[in-house]
Protein backbone atom coordinates (compact mmCIF):
# COMPACT_ATOMS: atom_id res chain seq x y z
CA UNK A 1 0.00 0.00 0.00
CA UNK A 2 1.47 3.27 -0.53
CA UNK A 3 2.47 5.62 2.23
CA UNK A 4 0.48 8.29 1.21
CA UNK A 5 -2.63 6.37 0.95
CA UNK A 6 -1.62 5.58 4.86
CA UNK A 7 -0.87 8.76 5.84
CA UNK A 8 -4.85 10.28 4.42
CA UNK A 9 -6.64 6.98 5.91
CA UNK A 10 -5.07 7.77 9.48
CA UNK A 11 -5.81 11.16 9.29
CA UNK A 12 -9.46 10.89 8.43
CA UNK A 13 -9.66 8.04 11.12
CA UNK A 14 -7.94 10.60 13.76
CA UNK A 15 -10.72 13.64 12.54
CA UNK A 16 -13.63 11.51 13.69
CA UNK A 17 -12.18 10.93 17.21
CA UNK A 18 -10.66 14.58 18.68
CA UNK A 19 -9.99 12.17 21.72
CA UNK A 20 -6.84 12.53 24.43
CA UNK A 21 -3.64 12.91 22.60
CA UNK A 22 -0.67 10.39 23.80
CA UNK A 23 2.34 11.72 24.99
CA UNK A 24 4.99 12.57 22.35
CA UNK A 25 7.93 9.98 24.02
CA UNK A 26 4.88 7.33 23.36
CA UNK A 27 4.48 7.87 19.94
CA UNK A 28 7.88 7.87 19.14
CA UNK A 29 8.37 4.56 20.77
CA UNK A 30 5.72 3.43 18.79
CA UNK A 31 7.06 4.55 15.57
CA UNK A 32 10.42 3.30 16.64
CA UNK A 33 8.94 -0.24 16.64
CA UNK A 34 6.84 0.36 13.29
CA UNK A 35 10.09 1.74 11.19
CA UNK A 36 11.63 -1.81 13.11
CA UNK A 37 10.00 -4.06 10.49
CA UNK A 38 11.86 -3.01 6.88
CA UNK A 39 9.13 -3.80 4.71
CA UNK A 40 5.92 -2.26 3.06
CA UNK A 41 4.18 -2.85 6.48
CA UNK A 42 6.98 -1.07 8.35
CA UNK A 43 6.20 1.87 6.12
CA UNK A 44 3.01 1.95 6.56
CA UNK A 45 3.11 1.87 10.06
CA UNK A 46 5.44 4.51 10.18
CA UNK A 47 3.68 6.99 8.01
CA UNK A 48 0.61 6.11 10.16
CA UNK A 49 2.57 7.31 13.01
CA UNK A 50 3.86 10.35 11.10
CA UNK A 51 0.27 11.24 10.97
CA UNK A 52 -0.62 10.47 14.53
CA UNK A 53 2.47 13.01 15.55
CA UNK A 54 0.87 15.68 13.30
CA UNK A 55 -1.66 15.58 15.46
CA UNK A 56 -0.13 16.01 18.43
CA UNK A 57 1.62 18.93 17.31
CA UNK A 58 -1.25 20.73 15.83
CA UNK A 59 -3.29 19.89 18.82
CA UNK A 60 -0.28 21.25 21.11
CA UNK A 61 0.35 24.15 18.79
CA UNK A 62 -3.60 25.68 19.94
CA UNK A 63 -4.71 24.15 23.52
CA UNK A 64 -7.81 26.13 23.37
CA UNK A 65 -9.22 25.31 19.98
CA UNK A 66 -8.88 21.94 18.17
CA UNK A 67 -6.90 22.38 14.75
CA UNK A 68 -8.92 22.74 11.38
CA UNK A 69 -8.73 18.67 10.55
CA UNK A 70 -10.34 17.85 14.36
CA UNK A 71 -12.67 20.76 14.27
CA UNK A 72 -16.39 19.16 13.63
CA UNK A 73 -17.59 20.37 10.18
CA UNK A 74 -20.33 22.54 11.54
CA UNK A 75 -17.30 24.62 13.35
CA UNK A 76 -14.87 24.51 10.01
CA UNK A 77 -18.39 26.01 8.13
CA UNK A 78 -18.96 28.64 10.92
CA UNK A 79 -14.94 29.48 11.62
CA UNK A 80 -14.74 31.98 9.20
CA UNK A 81 -17.19 34.23 11.38
CA UNK A 82 -15.23 33.67 14.08
CA UNK A 83 -12.32 35.42 15.59
CA UNK A 84 -9.10 33.43 14.43
CA UNK A 85 -6.01 32.61 16.95
CA UNK A 86 -3.06 34.19 14.64
CA UNK A 87 -2.63 34.19 11.12
CA UNK A 88 -2.14 30.05 10.64
CA UNK A 89 -5.73 30.39 11.64
CA UNK A 90 -6.55 32.52 9.36
CA UNK A 91 -5.99 30.33 6.59
CA UNK A 92 -8.75 28.42 5.16
CA UNK A 93 -12.41 27.85 5.64
CA UNK A 94 -12.41 30.79 2.76
CA UNK A 95 -16.14 31.37 1.19
CA UNK A 96 -18.00 29.63 -1.48
CA UNK A 97 -18.71 32.89 -3.57
CA UNK A 98 -22.42 31.95 -6.47
CA UNK A 99 -20.98 33.52 -9.28
CA UNK A 100 -23.94 35.21 -10.48
CA UNK A 101 -23.31 35.88 -14.17
CA UNK A 102 -22.00 32.52 -15.04
CA UNK A 103 -25.15 31.02 -12.83
CA UNK A 104 -27.75 32.83 -14.39
CA UNK A 105 -26.37 32.55 -17.87
CA UNK A 106 -25.68 28.79 -17.83
CA UNK A 107 -28.87 27.44 -15.56
CA UNK A 108 -26.08 25.81 -13.45
CA UNK A 109 -24.98 26.69 -9.93
CA UNK A 110 -21.43 28.12 -10.78
CA UNK A 111 -19.35 28.27 -7.06
CA UNK A 112 -16.08 29.86 -6.74
CA UNK A 113 -13.82 28.78 -3.39
CA UNK A 114 -12.72 32.48 -2.68
CA UNK A 115 -8.76 31.39 -2.12
CA UNK A 116 -8.08 35.14 -3.22
CA UNK A 117 -9.11 35.48 0.26
CA UNK A 118 -6.61 33.75 2.66
CA UNK A 119 -3.98 36.05 4.46
CA UNK A 120 -1.00 35.26 1.64
CA UNK A 121 -3.68 35.96 -1.20
CA UNK A 122 -3.64 32.48 -2.67
CA UNK A 123 -4.54 29.35 -2.72
CA UNK A 124 -1.20 27.93 -1.79
CA UNK A 125 -1.56 29.66 1.98
CA UNK A 126 -2.58 26.38 2.69
CA UNK A 127 0.26 24.63 1.18
CA UNK A 128 2.33 26.65 2.96
CA UNK A 129 0.97 25.55 6.58
CA UNK A 130 1.12 21.75 5.48
CA UNK A 131 4.72 21.70 4.18
CA UNK A 132 5.99 23.79 6.75
CA UNK A 133 3.78 21.61 9.53
CA UNK A 134 4.69 18.22 8.16
CA UNK A 135 8.50 18.66 8.52
CA UNK A 136 8.49 20.08 12.12
CA UNK A 137 7.14 16.25 12.30
CA UNK A 138 9.61 14.23 10.32
CA UNK A 139 12.16 16.44 12.52
CA UNK A 140 10.21 15.38 15.50
CA UNK A 141 10.78 11.63 14.61
CA UNK A 142 14.34 12.43 14.02
CA UNK A 143 15.15 14.06 16.92
CA UNK A 144 12.64 13.33 19.33
CA UNK A 145 11.27 16.30 19.73
CA UNK A 146 8.65 19.08 18.52
CA UNK A 147 10.71 22.24 17.63
CA UNK A 148 9.92 24.91 14.91
CA UNK A 149 12.33 27.14 13.37
CA UNK A 150 15.18 26.77 10.23
CA UNK A 151 15.34 27.85 7.13
CA UNK A 152 12.67 26.80 4.64
CA UNK A 153 13.75 27.05 0.76
CA UNK A 154 11.49 27.19 -2.55
CA UNK A 155 11.97 27.81 -6.21
CA UNK A 156 9.12 29.58 -7.26
CA UNK A 157 8.11 32.45 -9.34
CA UNK A 158 4.59 33.01 -7.44
CA UNK A 159 2.15 32.42 -5.41
CA UNK A 160 3.98 29.44 -3.60
CA UNK A 161 7.04 31.74 -2.38
CA UNK A 162 4.63 34.28 -1.10
CA UNK A 163 2.44 32.09 1.04
CA UNK A 164 5.91 30.43 2.70
CA UNK A 165 6.87 34.10 3.16
CA UNK A 166 3.97 34.92 4.96
CA UNK A 167 3.50 32.09 6.97
CA UNK A 168 7.33 31.12 8.16
CA UNK A 169 7.69 34.14 10.61
CA UNK A 170 4.70 32.04 13.09
CA UNK A 171 6.75 29.17 12.67
CA UNK A 172 10.01 30.90 13.69
CA UNK A 173 11.40 30.01 10.25
CA UNK A 174 13.38 31.84 7.90
CA UNK A 175 12.56 31.77 4.24
CA UNK A 176 14.73 31.71 1.28
CA UNK A 177 13.28 32.01 -2.26
CA UNK A 178 15.19 31.63 -5.93
CA UNK A 179 13.20 32.83 -8.81
CA UNK A 180 14.35 33.52 -12.48
CA UNK A 181 15.08 36.42 -13.06
CA UNK A 182 12.74 37.48 -16.01
CA UNK A 183 9.83 36.87 -13.49
CA UNK A 184 7.89 40.54 -12.83
CA UNK A 185 10.05 42.62 -10.07
CA UNK A 186 7.70 43.01 -7.87
CA UNK A 187 7.26 39.66 -7.01
CA UNK A 188 10.47 39.25 -5.56
CA UNK A 189 9.81 43.38 -3.97
CA UNK A 190 6.53 41.35 -2.10
CA UNK A 191 8.48 38.37 -1.21
CA UNK A 192 11.14 40.67 0.46
CA UNK A 193 9.26 42.48 2.09
CA UNK A 194 7.38 39.54 3.86
CA UNK A 195 10.71 39.16 5.33
CA UNK A 196 12.04 36.73 2.88
CA UNK A 197 15.31 36.65 1.29
CA UNK A 198 15.23 35.95 -2.82
CA UNK A 199 17.70 35.26 -5.36
CA UNK A 200 17.26 36.17 -8.92
CA UNK A 201 18.59 33.88 -11.52
CA UNK A 202 19.01 33.06 -14.72
CA UNK A 203 16.27 31.00 -16.07
CA UNK A 204 17.57 27.78 -17.70
CA UNK A 205 15.88 24.21 -18.03
CA UNK A 206 14.94 22.07 -14.97
CA UNK A 207 17.22 19.89 -16.16
CA UNK A 208 20.07 21.93 -15.68
CA UNK A 209 21.69 22.25 -12.61
CA UNK A 210 21.19 25.65 -12.01
CA UNK A 211 17.11 25.29 -12.62
CA UNK A 212 16.13 28.09 -9.83
CA UNK A 213 14.22 24.51 -8.40
CA UNK A 214 17.42 22.93 -7.97
CA UNK A 215 19.07 25.92 -6.62
CA UNK A 216 16.57 26.10 -3.93
CA UNK A 217 17.27 22.46 -3.17
CA UNK A 218 20.96 22.90 -2.98
CA UNK A 219 20.43 26.07 -0.67
CA UNK A 220 18.59 23.68 1.70
CA UNK A 221 21.12 21.29 1.69
CA UNK A 222 23.44 24.12 2.03
CA UNK A 223 21.85 25.38 5.23
CA UNK A 224 22.03 22.20 6.96
CA UNK A 225 25.74 21.58 6.42
CA UNK A 226 26.30 25.16 8.02
CA UNK A 227 24.37 24.19 10.80
CA UNK A 228 25.88 21.07 11.23
CA UNK A 229 29.19 22.87 11.26
CA UNK A 230 28.13 25.82 13.39
CA UNK A 231 26.90 22.77 16.14
CA UNK A 232 30.09 21.48 15.98
CA UNK A 233 31.99 24.43 16.58
CA UNK A 234 30.25 25.02 19.96
CA UNK A 235 30.51 21.14 20.73
CA UNK A 236 34.29 21.59 20.44
CA UNK A 237 35.20 25.38 21.79
CA UNK A 238 31.61 25.68 23.98
CA UNK A 239 31.33 29.22 21.87
CA UNK A 240 28.89 29.36 18.62
CA UNK A 241 29.51 32.46 16.10
CA UNK A 242 28.35 33.52 13.00
CA UNK A 243 30.48 32.46 9.77
CA UNK A 244 29.66 34.11 6.54
CA UNK A 245 31.91 31.44 4.07
CA UNK A 246 28.60 29.90 2.95
CA UNK A 247 25.54 31.44 0.73
CA UNK A 248 23.61 30.25 3.48
CA UNK A 249 25.86 31.69 6.19
CA UNK A 250 24.99 35.52 4.30
CA UNK A 251 21.81 34.60 3.72
CA UNK A 252 21.16 33.88 7.32
CA UNK A 253 22.76 36.92 8.73
CA UNK A 254 21.18 39.28 6.06
CA UNK A 255 17.68 38.02 6.78
CA UNK A 256 18.46 38.61 10.60
CA UNK A 257 19.30 42.20 10.17
CA UNK A 258 16.40 42.99 8.16
CA UNK A 259 14.09 41.09 9.96
CA UNK A 260 15.35 43.27 12.81
CA UNK A 261 13.73 46.44 11.50
CA UNK A 262 10.20 44.81 9.49
CA UNK A 263 7.02 44.57 11.35
CA UNK A 264 6.01 41.16 9.95
CA UNK A 265 10.09 40.04 10.99
CA UNK A 266 10.27 37.46 13.93
CA UNK A 267 10.31 39.77 16.39
CA UNK A 268 6.91 40.66 15.91
CA UNK A 269 5.04 37.52 15.37
CA UNK A 270 5.64 35.74 19.06
CA UNK A 271 2.14 35.77 19.40
CA UNK A 272 1.56 33.07 16.59
CA UNK A 273 4.18 30.91 17.42
CA UNK A 274 3.10 27.10 17.52
CA UNK A 275 6.03 26.58 20.28
CA UNK A 276 7.10 29.67 21.20
CA UNK A 277 9.26 28.99 24.10
CA UNK A 278 10.93 26.21 21.88
CA UNK A 279 11.27 28.48 18.89
CA UNK A 280 14.38 30.41 18.68
CA UNK A 281 14.46 32.18 15.63
CA UNK A 282 18.13 32.77 15.31
CA UNK A 283 19.16 29.54 16.02
CA UNK A 284 21.34 28.38 12.90
CA UNK A 285 18.67 25.56 12.61
CA UNK A 286 18.16 23.09 9.67
CA UNK A 287 17.42 24.05 6.04
CA UNK A 288 14.60 22.57 4.25
CA UNK A 289 13.25 22.39 0.68
CA UNK A 290 9.46 22.87 0.49
CA UNK A 291 9.62 20.83 -3.16
CA UNK A 292 5.89 21.83 -3.98
CA UNK A 293 5.52 20.10 -7.31
CA UNK A 294 6.88 17.15 -5.71
CA UNK A 295 5.99 17.00 -1.55
CA UNK A 296 2.88 15.51 -1.17
CA UNK A 297 2.07 17.47 1.53
CA UNK A 298 0.71 19.57 -1.25
CA UNK A 299 -1.73 17.40 -2.20
CA UNK A 300 -2.85 16.08 1.38
CA UNK A 301 -3.63 20.01 2.10
CA UNK A 302 -5.92 19.82 -0.59
CA UNK A 303 -7.27 16.53 0.16
CA UNK A 304 -7.41 17.61 3.83
CA UNK A 305 -8.19 20.85 3.61
CA UNK A 306 -9.86 22.14 0.90
CA UNK A 307 -12.06 19.24 -0.53
CA UNK A 308 -13.82 18.72 3.28
CA UNK A 309 -14.32 22.40 3.10
CA UNK A 310 -16.01 22.17 -0.38
CA UNK A 311 -17.97 19.24 0.35
CA UNK A 312 -19.58 20.78 3.14
CA UNK A 313 -19.79 24.10 1.79
CA UNK A 314 -22.25 22.51 -0.92
CA UNK A 315 -23.94 20.47 1.59
CA UNK A 316 -22.99 17.70 0.10
CA UNK A 317 -24.49 17.82 -3.05
CA UNK A 318 -21.97 19.02 -6.07
CA UNK A 319 -22.12 17.62 -9.41
CA UNK A 320 -18.97 18.56 -10.55
CA UNK A 321 -15.34 20.13 -9.82
CA UNK A 322 -12.97 21.25 -12.49
CA UNK A 323 -9.49 23.44 -12.01
CA UNK A 324 -6.27 23.92 -13.86
CA UNK A 325 -3.16 22.42 -12.78
CA UNK A 326 0.27 23.80 -11.78
CA UNK A 327 2.15 21.41 -9.00
CA UNK A 328 -1.30 19.47 -9.40
CA UNK A 329 -1.92 19.90 -5.44
CA UNK A 330 -4.87 21.41 -5.54
CA UNK A 331 -6.91 19.81 -8.29
CA UNK A 332 -5.38 15.93 -7.32
CA UNK A 333 -6.31 16.62 -3.64
CA UNK A 334 -9.68 17.79 -4.32
CA UNK A 335 -10.80 15.75 -6.78
CA UNK A 336 -9.72 12.69 -4.69
CA UNK A 337 -11.45 13.75 -1.41
CA UNK A 338 -14.63 14.29 -3.35
CA UNK A 339 -14.74 11.35 -5.37
CA UNK A 340 -14.02 9.38 -2.19
CA UNK A 341 -17.11 11.10 -0.89
CA UNK A 342 -19.32 10.70 -4.16
CA UNK A 343 -17.93 8.93 -7.28
CA UNK A 344 -20.70 10.47 -9.23
CA UNK A 345 -19.29 13.59 -9.05
CA UNK A 346 -17.31 14.63 -12.13
CA UNK A 347 -14.04 16.15 -11.91
CA UNK A 348 -12.47 18.07 -14.42
CA UNK A 349 -8.85 19.38 -15.43
CA UNK A 350 -8.60 22.71 -17.38
CA UNK A 351 -5.78 22.92 -19.63
CA UNK A 352 -4.12 26.15 -20.65
CA UNK A 353 -2.26 26.55 -23.69
CA UNK A 354 1.11 24.77 -24.02
CA UNK A 355 0.46 22.86 -21.42
CA UNK A 356 0.86 19.12 -21.74
CA UNK A 357 -1.57 17.64 -19.15
CA UNK A 358 -4.81 17.87 -21.04
CA UNK A 359 -3.28 15.36 -23.66
CA UNK A 360 -1.57 12.74 -20.44
CA UNK A 361 -5.63 13.26 -19.17
CA UNK A 362 -7.38 12.14 -22.87
CA UNK A 363 -5.12 10.30 -24.30
CA UNK A 364 -2.45 8.71 -21.78
CA UNK A 365 0.54 10.54 -23.10
CA UNK A 366 1.92 14.01 -22.15
CA UNK A 367 4.21 14.75 -25.10
CA UNK A 368 6.39 13.99 -28.23
CA UNK A 369 10.14 13.48 -27.49
CA UNK A 370 11.08 16.30 -27.83
CA UNK A 371 8.33 18.15 -26.39
CA UNK A 372 9.24 16.94 -23.12
CA UNK A 373 10.57 18.94 -20.42
CA UNK A 374 13.93 19.31 -19.96
CA UNK A 375 14.74 18.98 -23.39
CA UNK A 376 13.69 22.26 -24.13
CA UNK A 377 15.80 25.90 -23.45
CA UNK A 378 13.46 27.79 -22.52
CA UNK A 379 10.24 27.87 -20.73
CA UNK A 380 8.22 25.53 -22.75
CA UNK A 381 4.59 27.40 -21.75
CA UNK A 382 2.89 29.39 -24.68
CA UNK A 383 0.40 31.55 -22.37
CA UNK A 384 0.01 34.73 -20.42
CA UNK A 385 -1.91 32.87 -17.71
CA UNK A 386 0.91 32.20 -14.32
CA UNK A 387 0.76 29.23 -11.90
CA UNK A 388 -0.47 26.84 -14.26
CA UNK A 389 0.14 24.46 -17.02
CA UNK A 390 2.77 22.11 -16.99
CA UNK A 391 4.87 19.67 -19.56
CA UNK A 392 5.73 16.99 -16.44
CA UNK A 393 3.87 14.55 -14.58
CA UNK A 394 4.30 15.45 -11.12
CA UNK A 395 3.59 13.57 -7.95
CA UNK A 396 0.82 15.68 -6.92
CA UNK A 397 -0.98 15.33 -10.14
CA UNK A 398 -0.79 11.59 -10.17
CA UNK A 399 -2.91 11.28 -7.33
CA UNK A 400 -5.58 13.08 -9.14
CA UNK A 401 -8.64 11.73 -10.52
CA UNK A 402 -10.53 12.76 -13.37
CA UNK A 403 -13.62 12.13 -15.59
CA UNK A 404 -11.93 14.71 -18.46
CA UNK A 405 -10.06 17.78 -19.49
CA UNK A 406 -10.72 20.66 -21.49
CA UNK A 407 -8.37 22.97 -23.52
CA UNK A 408 -8.92 27.03 -22.66
CA UNK A 409 -7.20 29.82 -24.76
CA UNK A 410 -5.40 33.08 -23.33
CA UNK A 411 -8.05 34.76 -24.87
CA UNK A 412 -10.75 33.32 -23.49
CA UNK A 413 -9.25 33.60 -19.77
CA UNK A 414 -8.53 37.64 -20.38
CA UNK A 415 -12.31 37.82 -21.63
CA UNK A 416 -13.72 35.93 -18.63
CA UNK A 417 -11.68 38.10 -16.29
CA UNK A 418 -13.13 41.25 -17.53
CA UNK A 419 -16.64 39.68 -17.69
CA UNK A 420 -16.41 38.60 -13.86
CA UNK A 421 -15.27 42.19 -13.19
CA UNK A 422 -18.01 44.38 -15.12
CA UNK A 423 -20.79 41.68 -14.13
CA UNK A 424 -19.96 40.40 -10.39
CA UNK A 425 -17.21 43.00 -9.51
CA UNK A 426 -14.82 39.67 -9.12
CA UNK A 427 -11.03 40.79 -9.67
CA UNK A 428 -9.21 37.58 -10.11
CA UNK A 429 -6.11 36.34 -11.71
CA UNK A 430 -5.39 34.57 -14.87
CA UNK A 431 -5.60 30.77 -13.35
CA UNK A 432 -8.94 32.03 -11.88
CA UNK A 433 -10.24 33.06 -14.70
CA UNK A 434 -9.51 30.22 -16.80
CA UNK A 435 -11.07 27.91 -14.17
CA UNK A 436 -13.83 29.90 -14.90
CA UNK A 437 -13.71 29.27 -18.73
CA UNK A 438 -13.87 25.59 -16.95
CA UNK A 439 -17.14 25.69 -14.92
CA UNK A 440 -18.64 27.34 -17.91
CA UNK A 441 -17.55 24.27 -20.35
CA UNK A 442 -18.89 22.10 -17.61
CA UNK A 443 -21.80 23.53 -17.23
CA UNK A 444 -22.44 23.78 -21.56
CA UNK A 445 -21.49 20.17 -21.06
CA UNK A 446 -23.67 18.66 -18.26
CA UNK A 447 -26.94 21.07 -18.91
CA UNK A 448 -28.89 22.97 -16.56
CA UNK A 449 -29.35 22.01 -12.98
CA UNK A 450 -25.52 21.27 -11.86
CA UNK A 451 -23.74 22.60 -9.15
CA UNK A 452 -20.60 22.98 -10.67
CA UNK A 453 -17.20 24.11 -8.30
CA UNK A 454 -13.83 25.61 -9.19
CA UNK A 455 -11.23 27.82 -7.55
CA UNK A 456 -10.45 31.41 -7.45
CA UNK A 457 -6.65 30.95 -6.79
CA UNK A 458 -5.46 34.56 -6.67
CA UNK A 459 -6.71 38.20 -7.25
CA UNK A 460 -6.13 40.59 -10.35
CA UNK A 461 -3.69 42.73 -7.99
CA UNK A 462 -1.04 40.49 -8.42
CA UNK A 463 -1.42 40.64 -12.26
CA UNK A 464 -1.42 44.32 -12.98
CA UNK A 465 1.73 43.94 -15.42
CA UNK A 466 0.51 41.56 -17.84
CA UNK A 467 -3.02 40.31 -17.42
CA UNK A 468 -4.27 43.68 -16.81
CA UNK A 469 -1.99 45.22 -18.46
CA UNK A 470 -4.04 46.93 -21.45
CA UNK A 471 -0.61 47.52 -23.31
CA UNK A 472 0.54 44.06 -22.68
CA UNK A 473 -2.50 42.40 -23.75
CA UNK A 474 -2.50 44.61 -27.19
CA UNK A 475 1.39 43.42 -27.83
CA UNK A 476 -0.36 39.91 -27.66
CA UNK A 477 -3.29 40.19 -29.69
CA UNK A 478 -5.09 39.74 -26.46
CA UNK A 479 -7.63 43.11 -26.34
CA UNK A 480 -10.82 42.24 -24.55
CA UNK A 481 -13.79 42.62 -27.06
CA UNK A 482 -16.45 40.98 -25.56
CA UNK A 483 -19.62 42.22 -24.30
CA UNK A 484 -21.02 39.29 -23.00
CA UNK A 485 -20.15 35.08 -22.68
CA UNK A 486 -20.29 35.49 -27.01
CA UNK A 487 -16.36 34.40 -26.65
CA UNK A 488 -17.29 30.98 -24.91
CA UNK A 489 -20.12 30.04 -27.74
CA UNK A 490 -19.39 26.31 -28.67
C1 LIG B 1 -2.14 31.62 -9.07
C2 LIG B 1 -2.12 30.13 -9.16
N1 LIG B 1 -3.22 29.50 -9.55
C3 LIG B 1 -3.25 28.16 -9.67
C4 LIG B 1 -2.17 27.39 -9.38
C5 LIG B 1 -2.26 25.91 -9.57
O1 LIG B 1 -2.43 25.21 -8.37
P1 LIG B 1 -1.73 23.82 -8.14
O2 LIG B 1 -0.26 24.08 -8.01
O3 LIG B 1 -2.32 23.30 -6.88
O4 LIG B 1 -2.01 22.95 -9.31
C6 LIG B 1 -1.02 28.01 -8.94
C7 LIG B 1 0.17 27.22 -8.62
O5 LIG B 1 1.23 27.73 -8.34
C8 LIG B 1 -0.98 29.41 -8.83
O6 LIG B 1 0.12 30.06 -8.42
Amino acid sequence: MRIESVVLMSSAGLAQRPTAVAPLSSLLRSLELAMAAATAAGAAAAAAAVSLIACYLLLHRSSNKLPWFLQTSSSRASGRRTRRRGLVEAIGNTPLIRINSLSDATGCEILGKAEFLNPGGSVKDRVAVKIIEEIFVLQALESGDLICGGMVTEGSAGSTAVSLATVAPAYGCRCHVVIPDDAAIEKSQIIEVLGATVERVRPVSITHRDHFVNIARRRALEANNWAQRESNKTQTNGLAHVSSETTYGKLAVTQRESNNTQTNGFASVGSEMPHSEKCDPNSDSKGFFADQFENMANYRAHYEWTGPEIWEQTKRTLHAFVAAAGTGGTIAGVSRYLKEKNKNIKCFLMDPPGSGLFNKVTRGVMYTKEEAEGKRLKNPFDTITEGIGINRVTRNFMMAELDGAYRGTDKEAVEMSRFLLRNDGLFLGSSSAMNCVGAVRVAQDLGPGHTIVTILCDSGMRHLSKFFNDQYLADHGLTPTATGLEFLDK
